[in-house]
């Protein structure tokens, strides 16, 4: 089975983006499954304006998969724009997408609805790119969070449309979305996201982490109380990163009355930076490795290969060969 998904250089990766997808693509190398995870850089172009500020996201991000255990030998890892071909077939669907399908797009429609973001015809097309990212590597499913679900559905939209037109080339993708983490919520209740600014991060200082979990909003309730155990963020995160008795007895004393909130947020800030302490440590040495270039040169000859044959199949069915 091959396995495609990538991430985009617009920030660093929080825990939505680890808890959704990261946690699971790196998983995955090690069932035996074809893996191929790139860099979205293209992607990111639609909102990212600064050169520095993109080269700094876009190393970010290496960096942070790398130091999760990400392991290059295993897995394809490589940049999305030293694949060119990904922007090249983009266009080829750009010609065969249907613009109703994009209009109902609900990241498009957001952004419409929303009207404060600058909206080029990079984010209506967004949709295309990534439906080219998936259908080069005739990917069998793409491993994401419940955000992008509605992308992937609308690159097999793609695929189709274009077998039928032009006779059978592309397989077609499904979503691989894992259940109980597919949308993580963020401090202020609303799904995580770095356009929201409600994160948790993963790399940041301590300083930070203990801010933006302190800042996790709760439900007033008089300290001698109970605390109740329904939609509790604080105690769906601790689950992510505890054994199940931890998780009986931070429950047990939500239940008891006269805990607080924040020991309960004292209590998730100790499991988060104890969970990721060795990855902070191995992102500290990889910042000054110089090996990185190299490894991502590695995964981008490998992924050119398997996109240059897609575009020769591509070229026949099209015409353009
Ligand atoms: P991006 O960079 O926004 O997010 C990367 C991955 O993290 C998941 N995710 C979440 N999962 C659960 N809860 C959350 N709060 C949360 N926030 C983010 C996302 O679902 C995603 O899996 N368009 C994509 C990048 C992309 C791509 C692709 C993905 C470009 N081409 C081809 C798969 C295949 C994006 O912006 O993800």
């Amino acid at each position: 089975m091959r396995i495609v998904s990538g991430i985009k250089p617009t920030g660093r990766p929080h825990l939505g983006n680890y808890l959704g997808a990261m946690r699971e693509h790196i998983a995955l190398q090690n069932e035996g499954h074809e893996c191929l995870y790139f860099v979205a850089d293209y992607h990111a172009l639609t909102t990212v304006r600064n050169a520095a500020e993109l080269k700094e996201y876009r190393r970010g991000v290496c960096l942070d998969y790398l130091a999760l255990g990400l392991d290059p030998n295993k897995v394809t890892f490589f940049f999305q724009s030293d694949v060119p071909q990904h922007a090249e077939l983009a266009w080829i669907l750009n010609c065969v997408a249907p613009h109703g399908l994009l209009e109902r797009a609900h990241a498009w429609k957001d952004a419409v609805a929303k009207g404060n973001r600058e909206m080029n015809v990079g984010l209506f097309t967004y949709p295309v790119l990534m439906a080219a990212d998936i259908l080069i590597y005739n990917a069998n499913q793409v491993p994401v969070g419940q955000d992008q679900k509605q992308h992937v559905e609308i690159a097999r939209d793609i695929a189709e449309k274009f077998n039928h037109l032009f006779g059978e080339t592309f397989v077609l993708p499904e979503p691989r979305i894992e259940k109980a983490v597919a949308t993580i919520v963020g401090t202020d209740g609303q799904k995580m996201s770095k356009s929201y600014g409600n994160t948790i991060s993963i790399f940041d200082d301590e300083a930070v982490i203990k801010k933006q979990i302190m800042g996790i909003k709760t439900a007033s309730i008089d300290l001698k109380d109970p605390m109740p155990l329904e939609n509790d963020l604080i105690l769906s995160l601790y689950e992510q990163f505890s054994s199940s008795q931890e998780l009986e007895a931070l429950k047990a004393n939500y239940q008891a009355g006269g805990f607080g909130y924040g020991k309960a947020k004292q209590a998730l800030l100790e499991k988060v930076l104890s969970f990721f302490a060795e990855a902070r440590a191995r992102r500290k040495t990889l910042e000054t490795s110089t090996k990185l270039d190299q490894i991502m040169e590695m995964g981008a000859q490998k992924a050119r290969t398997l996109a240059e044959s897609t575009m020769q199949l591509v070229y026949q069915k099209t015409g353009l060969n």
